[in-house]
Parts: structure tokens; sequence; C-alpha cells
């Protein structure tokens, strides 16, 4: 895909990994629809996408995991922009718990419920509706697309994230059956599973539990979140990729 003028969806757009893809396809010339909850980090993440150089950008308030709200959106920016060409499905959040923690023999917590099902819906449900409804516009504009689900290495399976790996583990499927569903319509799939990477979500992790983690990454530092959006433009520009899980985490393995 040349990027000049192609318009890209971006959810979670406001800041961290969304803000940094949203800038460097600004860079690109791609025209930029950001969706957030919050509407102060989209203002100004809107304000750097046009100073980088994107010729139009809308912003979006919306709840991924709200069907009704996620219909409205696509319908809204295929009116704003009169074409959609890529998704970027990023927006996703952490309820990181153990499963069940026991002291002395003793059970001393469980993941609620509400721990399990608030990632759920964010990072699984919400990826399979702004998926649905973007190739729903792809295919009525007839002009093929990309859609780029954000994986994560965690979906290998990471202590203390029984639901974020469960859910991060099902957008790399998800990403597969479009690309088999959809490569009828000229659209490609695929995903990518970042590393430990420079954003507020993983510095906002316990200091022993960050330092056990990235002490093990074989390149000795964590991400920048750009190395994540020069990934996503790869996917987007090379039309032969499709199906497929790129893992971009500096060598750690979990
Ligand atoms: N490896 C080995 N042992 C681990 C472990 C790990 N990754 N995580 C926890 N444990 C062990 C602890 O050492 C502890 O063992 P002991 O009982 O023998 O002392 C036991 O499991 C319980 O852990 P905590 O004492 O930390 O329990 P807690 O209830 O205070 O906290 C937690 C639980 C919030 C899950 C915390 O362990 C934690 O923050 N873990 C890290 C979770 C994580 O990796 N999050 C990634 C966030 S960034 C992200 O998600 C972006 C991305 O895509 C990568």
């Amino acid at each position: 895909m040349e990027l000049s003028n192609k318009t890209i969806a971006i959810t979670g757009g406001g800041r961290g990994l969304g803000a940094a893809i949203a800038k460097r396809l600004a860079t690109q010339g791609c025209k930029i629809a950001l969706i957030d909850l919050d509407e102060k980090t989209l203002e100004r993440c809107a304000a750097e996408c046009i100073a980088a150089g994107a010729p139009q950008v809308e912003t979006y308030k919306a709840n991924v995991a709200k069907e009704n709200e996620v219909e409205n959106l696509f319908q809204q920016i295929a009116e704003d922009f009169d074409a959609l060409d890529g998704l970027v499905n990023n927006a996703g959040i952490t309820r990181d718990a153990m499963m069940l923690k026991y002291k002395d023999g003793q059970q001393v917590s469980k993941m609620t419920i509400e721990q399990w099902q608030s990632v759920i819906d964010v990072n699984l449900t919400g990826v399979f509706l702004c998926g649905r409804e973007a190739a729903a516009k792809m295919i009525k504009f007839e002009s093929g697309g990309c859609i780029i689900n954000i994986s994560s290495i965690s979906r290998a399976g990471n202590m203390g994230q029984v639901n974020y790996s469960a859910a991060k583990a099902g957008v790399q499927a998800m990403a597969v059956v479009w690309a088999k569903e959809l490569a009828r319509f000229g659209i490609r799939a695929a995903s990518i599973a970042p590393g430990f990477i420079g954003t507020e979500m993983v510095m906002a992790m316990k200091p022993e539990a960050r330092e056990k983690l990235t002490s093990g990454i074989p390149l000795r530092r964590i991400g920048e979140p750009d190395e994540i959006a020069q990934t996503v433009q790869f996917i987007l520009e090379n039309d032969y990729v499709s199906g497929r899980c790129i893992d971009v985490d500096g060598a750690l393995r979990l």
C-alpha cells in the first residue's frame, strides 16, 4: 500500500503505542482517524499529527467494547473521510493479578471476574468489533485495506496476566482468520507482538516485576514505541504480508 493520503484508523490513539503509530503514519502523509476514550490526549496527539504532516486528522471518543458505539464510530469515519484503508487495533488495558494467590497454605486473593471481564471486553471483544466494522466499510469502498492487531509477547502466557494473555493470543488468531476470510476483498490482516516497550503500561508495572522481566531481554533494553510504529508501517506497505504475527521484543521469549 502506498501510504500517502490513505485513511488509517487507530484505536487507543491518544497516547502510548497508538500515538507513536499515529505520528509515524502522519509523517508518511496518511490521514488519521484517532480513537480513544480520553479527549484531552486525543486532541494533543491530533495536533502533533497535523504538525508531522497528516493532511487530515479527526478524533473520536468511543468505547471499543460497546457494539453500538463501534458501529456508529466507523459509520462516522466513513462519512468524514469517504475512505478507509487501514485499521490498527491498538486499544488495550491491563488488570494484572495472579489467578490464585496463596500464602502459608491459605488463599489470599484471586483474579476477580471484573479483572477478567474488563480486559476481555476491551482487548478481545473490542478488537473483534472494530475489525468487523472496519472491514465492512473497506468492502463497501471496494479499495481493499489492511487490519493490524496489536498482540503482545504475553500471548505466549505471562504470569499475572491470564486475562491479558488470553486476549492477546485471541487477537493474533483473529488476524489469521481475517486474513483468510477477507483476502477475497483485497483486505490483508496481520498482528504484531511487542515485547516490553517504554510506555506508561510497562512503566506502571511493579518495579520488581519489571526488573525481573526486562533483565532477561537479550538486547538489554526495553523497546521504543516508534520501533512498533515502524513495524506497522512495514506491514501496511508490504502487500504480501498477511495472516502472520511479527514479534518485536529484543529477542525475549516468555
Ligand atoms: N516470574 C516469576 N515469578 C513471578 C512472576 C514472574 N513473571 N510474577 C510473579 N511471580 C511470583 C512472585 O515472585 C511471587 O512469588 P513468591 O510468592 O514466591 O514471593 C508470586 O509470583 C506472587 O507475585 P506477587 O508477590 O508480585 O503478587 P502480587 O499479588 O503482589 O502482584 C502481579 C501480582 C500484579 C501480577 C505482579 O506480580 C505483577 O505486576 N506481575 C507482572 C505482570 C506483568 O508482567 N505485566 C506486564 C505489564 S506490561 C504489558 O502487559 C505490556 C505487554 O504487552 C508486554
